[in-house]
């Protein structure tokens, strides 16, 4: 592995599940390139490897979910994390739970720190990766639970607040 990538494993992102739907179903993928880019309005971002199964219903619905996953749930990131050829209905392997969503067709899933629903308002090509920019247009109830971290190419759990 290069240096910079070595570099780059040292930022620490949060754990998510992206979520899509059409008559095919419901399908979620592990996702660690997550990020809010735009305060006003509600932006983020998510970079997704374009031979995902979940682009091309994505780019089809326009819409998906995001979401964050609470610490100890390891199984659950790296069933999702699995190509779908290996794991058909990942949603029944990790044992989540689903409910439906207030705006969009993507259902949410219980476990979350909290769902947020996105609209696509760009999507790009970005090295070996697509950049899709969303509009968050529903965010549900948010539990008071700490996130799971992928740092170091680890999954990591945040242990104590710095703050005094
Ligand atoms: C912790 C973790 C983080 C991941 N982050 C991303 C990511 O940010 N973008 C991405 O395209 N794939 C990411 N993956 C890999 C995808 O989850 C994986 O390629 C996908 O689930 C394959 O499913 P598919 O065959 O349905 O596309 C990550 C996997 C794990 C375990």
């Amino acid at each position: 592995m290069s240096q910079i990538q070595k570099a780059l494993d040292k930022i620490p992102v949060p754990v998510t599940l992206v979520g899509a739907y059409n008559e095919e179903g419901h399908n979620v993928i592990t996702v660690s390139w997550f990020t809010q880019v735009s305060q006003e309005p509600s932006l983020i971002m998510v970079s997704i490897s374009p031979s995902s199964s979940i682009i091309p219903v994505i780019s089809e619905t326009k819409e998906f979910v995001v979401s964050l996953l609470p610490q100890d749930n390891e199984q659950v990131a790296r069933i999702c994390g699995h190509t779908r050829e290996n794991v058909t209905d990942k949603i029944k392997e990790a044992k989540l739970t689903v409910k439906d969503g207030n705006k969009l067709n993507v259902p949410l899933i219980e476990q979350a720190i909290v769902n947020f629903e996105c609209k696509v308002t760009n999507q790009y090509t970005a090295g070996d990766h697509n950049v899709i920019i969303a509009n968050v247009v529903s965010a549900d109830k948010i539990k008071e639970e700490k996130p799971m971290v992928f740092y170091d190419r680890d999954l990591v759990a945040i242990d104590n607040s710095q703050s005094t």
